[in-house]
């Protein structure tokens, strides 16, 4: 990561609340639905400062882990939980996207007891606005991918690359996309990536097995500058 310290800045600053009857924004809208499909033992990939902590108080979820590697974000993740009453089934792991980090710290805090290569460790992973942000991000999906269980589900919102080859993209976006990259986009929003295609990635991730068993995948806002990809991607059993 280059200089994460303007996106913290945001994300630790206390705001005023919207004022009544401000409309959600797109993603806001989003990502309830789906992470309502989160279930079993859960992986947040990078939850920043827990914005998504509302979403994730199912039943249906035993355990959630929330991966996020900036040590700065920990106090409000975990103040979040608490507010929402989850500290005693969300744990923050200060670890990436990646296998050696995720294993090494549910080892660490005793939460595994052991790990050999292919275990499969999460009933579902979630990536909001994350996969943007990391560096590598064929290598994290790849290696999230090994760690869902059969059957497990990839739940998805991540802002990508505006589509401008397909009918509903739109060239100009995609243009400005590029302008805003070159004007330092990633340098000031903690290394995020306006011009990423996540879909091949996420699709290339499962290539080993043949691909995924389901893809609900669909694309939202394709014409803006900030087009959504969200859905929900099942493992093979
Ligand atoms: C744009 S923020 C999104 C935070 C949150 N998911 C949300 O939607 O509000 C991106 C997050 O990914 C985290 N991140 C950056 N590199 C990462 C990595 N290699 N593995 C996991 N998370 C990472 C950042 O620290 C940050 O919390």
């Amino acid at each position: 990561m280059t200089d994460l310290s303007f996106w913290i800045l945001i994300h630790t600053t206390r705001t005023a609340p919207k004022p009544p009857g401000t409309p959600p924004s797109l993603s806001a809208g989003l990502i309830p639905p789906i992470l309502s499909q989160a279930r079993g033992v859960v992986l947040e990939v990078g939850p920043g400062s827990g914005s998504q902590m509302s979403s994730l108080k199912g039943p249906q979820i035993t355990k959630i882990y929330g991966a996020e590697p900036c040590a700065d974000l920990h106090e409000k993740l975990q103040s979040q939980a608490n507010d929402h009453n989850l500290q005693d089934r969300y744990q923050i792991l200060a670890a990436g996207a990646s296998t050696d980090q995720i294993v090494k710290e549910l080892l660490r805090g005793g939460f595994i007891t052991s790990y050999k290569e292919g275990d499969t460790l999460f009933d579902t992973i979630i990536c909001v606005r994350a996969l943007c942000s990391i560096s590598n991000p064929q290598t994290a999906a790849s290696e999230l991918y090994r760690l869902l269980r059969p059957g497990g589900r990839m739940l998805i919102c991540e802002h990508v690359a505006n589509p401008w080859t397909k009918p509903k993209g739109s060239i100009v976006a995609r243009i400005v996309q590029q302008v805003y990259m070159i004007c330092g986009w990633a340098f000031f929003i903690g290394d995020c990536r306006l011009n990423q295609d996540t879909a091949r990635i996420l699709l290339k991730a499962a290539e080993e097995d043949g691909g995924w068993a389901e893809n609900n995948l669909e694309m939202a806002a394709s014409f803006s500058t900030f087009p959504y990809l969200h859905g929900v991607l099942v493992k093979g059993s």
